[in-house]
């Protein structure tokens, strides 16, 4: 398994492409189930997830043409063009699911377009047990009936396909906000969904699904209202930058008293972090292409709670702690989303951190300086924040099981050396 080892000190400077967003790329690849014309997406991020997510869409059939990067006068990310006109199968398999829990978002689509879905339960995850009772509630909502049967979500549309509805979601969920809308936009009749998710690639879902055709109202809200179409076209579109990757590198700059230029990133899209940040010490501003990010004084402590967008998102919440780790004075960050996010504190404790993790909240006393050990990578953000810890440590940080890094940053020891950071990766 790889590693990546750092020699922690160096103040990054110099500028970071910032990518196409994961998490609106998944999403964005399912819809393309919802039609039989070929969906182009653009400002795709080369990542593991997304290489897992063709895999499964193209084991339903889906025919995927890989137009490489298209480069016309800057980076435009990966280029897919999915077409589902011969989509046979409609079951997702344990082992592709298991992978990526992403994976769970052709569920409505499939029962959308073709009246039947088999997708594998999701099952637990390091960061908590993620249910997908509020999927399933849902589209139980809009007339399919769900069983569960050997591990697997057997879903069916009644006859004549899905009936609009009205969904109240008890707890906001941008999986099934998602799964719920590609639902939504092919049922008969009007459907609402009442306390849907806010975040920024759920709207960037509801745009593309409007640019197919589909009827949204309220996108950006939490009240998202859709009028069925018998059916949607193909269309070209492109994936909104990644905030979290813009915020962790805006953590890199910070945690190194560095100045990065993040291009393509926008302040809109993460407000609850540069807020968080200023107040710690960071200056943020926005420039022609992008926003710098600079610390030239120290850090102070400051409080962080994670919250659904606009709130401070929780896949920033490991990157911030591993900043304030080193701020002067106490911080106090409480998790609200997931019950078990907190598995970075014992690896930065070894790097020197003094955190100690009260229910869903840990205080974060700043220490003068951290210092490089082996750590161990236990998921996607987790991982990204021991890095960032290992940039700012003294001596040599040695981060095991990366593969979760790949997961959701593309070329992040190349993009962090081409700014002064001396890392690199080991391959065994
Ligand atoms: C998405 C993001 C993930 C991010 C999370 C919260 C993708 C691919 N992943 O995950 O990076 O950390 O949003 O911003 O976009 N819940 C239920 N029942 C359900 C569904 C969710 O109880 O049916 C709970 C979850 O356990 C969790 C909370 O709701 O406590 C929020 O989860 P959700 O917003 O659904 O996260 P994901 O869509 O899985």
């Amino acid at each position: 398994m790889d590693r990546i080892r750092i020699r922690g000190g160096k103040p990054l400077s110099g500028s970071i492409h910032i990518g196409g967003a994961k998490n609106a790329a998944l999403p964005l690849m399912t819809a393309s189930l919802l039609t039989e014309d070929t969906l182009t997406l653009s400002n795709l991020p080369h990542l593991a997830d997304i290489s897992t997510m063709a895999h499964l869409l193209a084991e339903l059939g889906v025919g995927m043409g890989m137009n490489g990067d298209a480069v016309g006068g800057g980076h435009m990310g990966r280029v897919f063009e999915l077409n589902a006109a011969g989509v046979t199968e409609t079951t997702a398999p344990y082992d592709l699911v298991r992978t990526m829990r992403a994976s769970v978002l052709v569920l409505g689509p499939l029962v959308a377009r073709f009246g039947r879905a088999r997708v594998s339960l999701p099952g637990g995850c390091a960061i908590g047990a993620r249910p997908v009772d509020l999927h399933l509630k849902g589209l139980a909502q809009l007339g399919a009936e769900i069983d569960l049967q050997e591990g697997y979500i057997e879903a069916r549309a009644p006859k004549g396909g899905l009936k609009g509805g009205n969904v109240v979601f008890p707890m906001v969920s941008v999986g099934a906000t998602e799964n719920l809308l590609m639902a939504a936009v092919l049922a008969e009749g009007e459907t609402v969904l009442f306390n849907a998710a806010r975040e920024p690639e759920v709207a960037d879902l509801a745009r593309c699904l409007i640019t197919m055709g589909a009827k949204i109202e309220g996108v950006g809200t939490d009240t998202l209202k859709i009028q069925g179409v018998p059916s949607l076209t193909g269309a070209d579109y492109s994936v909104v930058p990644d905030r979290i990757e813009t915020g962790s590198y805006a953590v890199a700059a910070a945690i190194t008293g560095g100045e990065l230029t993040l291009k393509g990133a926008s302040l809109g899209l993460i407000d609850s972090v540069a807020d968080i940040l200023s107040q710690a010490g960071v200056e943020i501003t926005e420039t022609d292409d992008g926003l710098k990010v600079s610390r030239r004084n120290g850090l102070s402590g400051v409080d962080v709670m994670t919250e659904p967008y606009p709130g401070f998102p929780t896949d920033m919440q490991a990157q911030v702690m591993a900043l304030l780790a080193t701020a002067e004075g106490a911080s106090m960050i409480t998790e609200t989303i997931f019950e078990n996010r907190f598995m970075h504190v014992p690896e930065l404790a070894r790097m020197g951190a003094n955190v100690n993790v009260h229910g869903a909240s840990a205080i974060v006393r700043g220490v003068e300086r951290l210092s490089g050990v082996q750590v161990m990578a236990t998921d996607l953000r987790a991982s990204v924040s021991l890095v960032l810890a290992g940039l700012a440590a003294e001596g040599e940080t040695m981060v095991n099981r990366v593969y979760h890094l790949d997961r959701g940053y593309e070329r992040l020891e190349e993009k962090l050396a081409a700014c002064g950071a001396d890392i690199e990766r080991l391959r065994d």
